[in-house]
């Protein structure tokens, strides 16, 4: 693992949440409870990132994106680069989500060099890799992850990254892995991850919720959680920070 020992808990808005549904947010959640413990962070969309940066720096919140364009400027109506991200006060962003993967058909390469755009200008990515559940049925999970990670090989040593791997089937659906399931695949991914010479923090994400996060969050080799639709209420997402202080202290 990396030097980052904490636990990241991230809440990850997708496309949810206007100003007013913000500040609510932020009114409500109040302070990370135990920052020696849990790093907290947030990705809201585009649209609120300027607006959340300097209150959520003040909670002790650290603000990321859900995506980022592989160009520095220029001619890509629509899109947003690494810079502007930065100029918005974000220290994570995440790639490869499998909501990116699957409906907009992002390939590995042009994860990659988001990646890479990425790193240029200090943004540190938070890599989401995942099998389907056919995947999964078929014993090709290992393969898959191994294929989802393999844009790593040639990488800058010690660039700033976090994986989180998210089983598709588990995404917005209710159902978790089991903590056997968990257990075995992050050793996998940590496996690989050190074979690649990028050893780093892997976050468990998909349907996690305060019911389910402190088992989760006490499996060997999970480091936080990536959390969808638990994050976007202050009340669930303090619970799931909560249940991890407690797995982890
Ligand atoms: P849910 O927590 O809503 O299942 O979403 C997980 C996810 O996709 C986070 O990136």
């Amino acid at each position: 693992m990396s030097n980052e020992t904490r636990h990241l808990i991230a809440g990850n808005w997708k496309m949810n949440g206007a100003l007013q549904e913000a500040k609510d947010f932020m009114d409500a959640f109040g302070q990370n409870p135990s920052p020696d413990h849990v790093e907290i962070a947030l990705m809201p969309p585009f649209t609120l990132l300027h607006s959340m940066s300097d209150r959520l720096a003040s909670m002790g919140i650290m603000l990321g994106a859900q995506n980022v364009y592989n160009e520095d400027k220029g001619a890509f109506t629509g899109s947003i680069c690494p810079l502007m991200l930065r100029d918005a006060g974000c220290h994570y962003v995440i790639l490869g989500h499998s909501e990116r993967r699957s409906i907009i058909g992002e390939s590995n390469a042009k994860i990659r060099s988001k990646m890479n755009a990425s790193w240029l200008h200090g943004l540190e990515p938070i890599l989401c890799i995942g099998e389907t559940l056919e995947q999964r049925e078929n014993g090709v999970t290992n393969i898959i992850l191994a294929e989802q990670l393999a844009i790593l090989k040639g990488a800058p040593k010690g660039a700033p990254l976090t994986v989180a791997y998210e089983p598709v089937w588990a995404i917005g659906t209710g159902k978790t892995a089991s903590t056997e399931q968990v257990t075995e695949t992050h050793a996998f991914v940590h496996q690989e991850l050190q074979r690649l010479g990028h050893d780093c923090r892997v976050l468990y994400g998909g349907s996690v919720n305060p019911g389910n996060a402190e088992e989760l969050m006490s499996c060997p080799g999970v480091e936080g959680a990536l959390v969808g639709g638990a994050s976007l209420k202050a009340d669930s997402f303090m619970d799931i920070v909560n249940a991890t202080v407690k797995a982890v202290s």
